[in-house]
């Protein structure tokens, strides 16, 4: 990511992209920036957009090819046995050192030009597709086997004549799982609560799992975020749950994964510190296969789902973090120290040490943030906080304690590239006014949410240091067939031909195309009748288009997006086809079990993607 200086020139361009939004009483559809811009014509978007797709494949425009990269259990060195459809011939051993499985955020880093590194999430397992008994017979080695699909995959790309590859001999090729070695950094480093009887210092965690999305730093390092982690965790014991555990879900039923009848350390009654080493922002140094990942928690904990880094204007660090559950929150991290932009290694602990926020929407279009430290806004021992490891232990608590706006189940930011200009999708949210603490109102304006928005924000002065901001909706999904002069249509920029529901992965090319993925209902009936599989769309964020990319195989989500440097080829991710055993064979066909995979995506021209 190049650094992101914000200049009074931009904010400018900024204020005025938004010169059409006011901020007056609206209704919640007229609030979104779509319904204040007639969308017309827009020359950010070059491609015909596809229509929406039931078919077991991905699909392209025009003019776009569609290749595969590198799927769920593809050796990553040469001397590692390929995947089998013959489930049982799959070991913990391989899996160890194969492409993990249900691949989610990634991030590209380059190496020189015919060499890069592409670092990728993998985010969970789906027992019905891995097992043979489909998870009802589990066994320690299977366990072994799950814990090592977890976590991430470091792979080294190389430029063929034919385009971007894996290259099986590439030097930077790694796994992280389940049970790596890692570091905890930061303020709780040491934390009576983060000691266990293997770790007795609080300071040296095994692992990271449920990796959703991530982030990347300009001192060339990779942030993978730890989202639904609760779910490892159960005992067959009595365990009284604390209220600390049961705001973050930790119960003791097995959610399915049955690591805890296993493993020891994922038993509540055995180990009932280890789930506070989880649910962080670990940072890895993909140039380094050797390398000890360091869980950062300065950055707090929850479920997180991406991790968007800018360098304000000021040099210092800030970081945006979504988390991932209705009516949870948005926050912000922004370091004490600047980035160094001649000395990387001075960066090395840049994430160390800082102040961690979490947002407040305001009805009115203003937001602020309020800080997250020890001593202020009743964060104080009183009121459960002994101490600054105490809050971003259990940043939701805090959250809650200073009065944070609960939203409709945040997933990814992105930061505009030339403009001071967060964007968030808000998933979906079935409890947003059914609940006393999820009010409709603000940028979470519809009950019972069934297809998720996108809230965008303007710093003050665009300043990503900030105290406050002005927000708006840039879009609303819905279905305007279905639910046509309603609120459920969507905004005006959402049309029959662009439906989706459910944003979750966003990310910008260099150019500013919003890019916008989906990891939503699949069923193309009822409420989602004519949205078919999930999909990416392309948005262009000053007119409120929406067109629609690119469509995904059966009972998948997409997720995960990278571009190379010249943005003329462009890696997306296919997660869990064929999910829940709906039938998909993505993407080898024939009786296959499908797979989670990346694919690339280029132009036959040669062009640039989008344009
Ligand atoms: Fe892993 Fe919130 O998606
Ligand atoms: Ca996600
Ligand atoms: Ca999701």
């Amino acid at each position: 990511m190049a650094e992101r200086g914000l200049s009074r020139r931009r904010f400018l361009g900024a204020t005025a992209a938004l010169g059409a939004v006011t901020f007056f009483s609206m209704t919640p559809v007229s609030r979104s920036i779509a319904a204040a811009l007639s969308p017309t014509a827009s020359s950010l978007l070059g491609f015909k957009a596809v229509p929406a797709s039931t078919a077991d494949t991905v699909v392209v425009p025009e003019g776009y090819q569609v290749e595969r990269l590198i799927s769920w259990g593809d050796p990553l060195f040469t001397d590692v046995a390929e995947f089998s459809n013959q489930l049982h011939k799959n070991t913990a051993a391989n899996q160890k050192r194969q492409f993990g499985d249900n691949n989610d955020g990634m991030s590209l880093f380059p190496v020189d030009e015919q060499t890069a590194i592409l670092a990728v999430n993998n985010e969970y397992t789906n027992y019905e597709l891995m097992f043979e008994h489909q998870g009802k017979n589990m066994t320690a080695a299977d366990v072994g086997y799950a814990q090592a699909a977890h976590g991430v995959s470091v792979i080294t790309l190389a430029k063929a004549k034919e385009g971007w590859r894996f290259d099986k001999n590439g030097r930077f090729n790694r796994r992280i799982d389940a049970n790596t070695a890692m570091r905890i950094s930061g303020p709780a480093q040491g934390h009576a609560l983060l000691q266990t009887n293997a770790d007795p210092k609080g300071e040296a965690a095994l692992g990271t799992f449920n990796n959703c999305a991530n982030g990347m730093t300009p001192w060339g390092t990779y942030l993978t975020c730890e989202e639904n982690f609760n779910g490892y965790f159960g005992s067959d014991a009595q365990v009284d749950m604390s209220p600390e555990f049961s705001r973050y879900g930790i119960a003791a039923e097995d959610a399915g994964y049955s690591w805890y009848k296993f493993d020891s350390r994922f038993d509540l009654a055995k180990e009932p510190n280890e789930p506070n080493r989880f649910g962080w922002v670990v940072e890895i140094d993909p140039h380094n296969p050797n390398s000890t990942p360091v869980k950062r928690t300065a950055l707090g904990r929850f479920k997180h789902e991406n991790a968007e880094l800018v360098i304000a204007e000021d040099g210092r660090v800030v970081v945006y973090l979504g988390d991932d559950e209705r009516g949870e929150h948005i926050y912000r991290f922004v370091s004490r120290n600047k980035y160094n932009p001649v000395d990387q290694a001075a960066n090395r602990d840049l994430l160390d040490d800082g102040e961690l926020f979490v947002a407040k929407f305001n009805e009115d279009g203003s937001g602020e943030w309020l800080s997250l430290t020890h001593g202020q806004n009743g964060l104080t021992a009183e009121n459960g906080f002994a101490s600054q490891a105490d809050i971003l232990i259990h940043a939701r608590l805090a959250a809650t304690q200073v009065g944070a706006t609960t939203m409709d189940r945040p997933e990814w930011v992105a930061v505009h590239p030339h403009e001071p200009m967060v964007f968030c999708t808000l998933t979906n949210n079935k409890n947003r006014g059914l609940k006393d603490n999820q009010p409709v109102g603000g940028p979470n304006p519809r009950a019972e949410n069934h297809y998720g928005q996108i809230v965008r924000w303007v710093p003050t002065a665009g300043q990503h240091t900030a105290k406050d901001f002005q927000w708006d909706l840039f879009l609303m999904a819905g279905n305007p067939d279905i639910h046509g002069g309603t609120p459920y249509a969507g905004s005006s920029n959402i049309t029959t031909d662009n439906m989706f529901n459910s944003p979750d992965g966003i990310g910008f090319d260099q150019a500013g195309r919003l890019w916008i993925q989906s990891d939503g209902n699949y069923s193309n009936q009822g409420d989602f009748a004519g949205q078919g599989n999930n999909q990416m769309l392309c948005a262009d964020p000053k007119t409120g288009e929406v067109r629609r990319f690119l469509t995904g195989p059966v009972a998948c989500e997409i997720t995960g997006l990278a571009f190379t440097p010249d943005q003329k080829t462009l890696f997306v991710g296919v997660q869990h086809p064929g999910e829940k055993l709906v039938a998909s064979q993505f993407p080898f066909g024939g009786n296959s079990v499908p797979r989670s995979s990346v694919m690339v995506i280029t132009r036959e021209d040669g062009g640039v993607i989008g344009s």
